[in-house]
């Protein structure tokens, strides 16, 4: 295993192992699997989210789940309105399903407010969260963050479906910057 890599210039070492990823996914798995949700509709968050959503929705073993992606776009209005966000790749009718969001990683907590906000538009019958990493001392929201895989400290981290500046996502191990 590659110790420590260089991205952009910038010197990341190695944080969560392949080993330890498999063992914290599979663990949320088991969360899931016995949390008595029935027949869910787990909605992963593109880019990120792409590996820890293969993994883990092959070790879910609910009847009748189902997996969908989608893409939050932001962009300026051209009202004072400010920022506009729409799920990119929702093409399906969501009312009174059960939702369980896959995350890679919240941190301030603003992308999840973001997706909750127009999931819970859909009408749907529950929102459950699922991240695989979770920063404590960056999140600044109220909402429940129903499965988390590991808390980290306010580090910068890539690998598994993590960027940084859209490289580093197809490290099998997670990095964390050098200091
Ligand atoms: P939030 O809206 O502040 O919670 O940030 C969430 C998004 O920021 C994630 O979906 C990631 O795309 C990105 N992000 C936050 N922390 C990291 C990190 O440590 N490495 C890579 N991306 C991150
Ligand atoms: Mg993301």
């Amino acid at each position: 295993m590659m110790k420590t890599i260089t991205l952009h210039n910038k010197t990341f070492k190695v944080f969560i192992s392949e080993t330890e990823i498999s063992a914290i996914v599979h663990s949320m798995a088991n969360q899931i699997n016995n949390s008595g949700v029935k027949n869910p509709l787990f909605i992963a968050v593109l880019n990120g989210s792409f590996l820890f959503a293969a993994d883990i929705i092959r070790k879910i073993n609910i009847p009748n789940c189902e997996i969908s992606f989608i893409k939050l776009s932001s962009y300026l209005g051209t009202e004072s309105t400010g920022e506009v966000n729409e799920l990119i790749g929702l093409g399906k009718d969501i009312k009174n399903r059960n939702i369980i969001i896959l995350e890679d990683i919240i941190d301030t907590g603003i992308t999840l407010e973001k997706i909750m906000s127009l999931v819970q538009k859909e009408e749907v019958a529950d929102i459950k969260v699922a991240t695989l990493l979770f920063k404590p001392k960056a999140y600044k929201k109220e909402i429940k963050i129903d499965f988390i895989g590991k808390s980290i400290a306010n580090d910068f981290v890539v690998g598994y479906g993590l960027d940084y500046d859209e490289i580093g996502r197809n490290l099998p191990n997670i990095y964390k910057l050098k200091e």
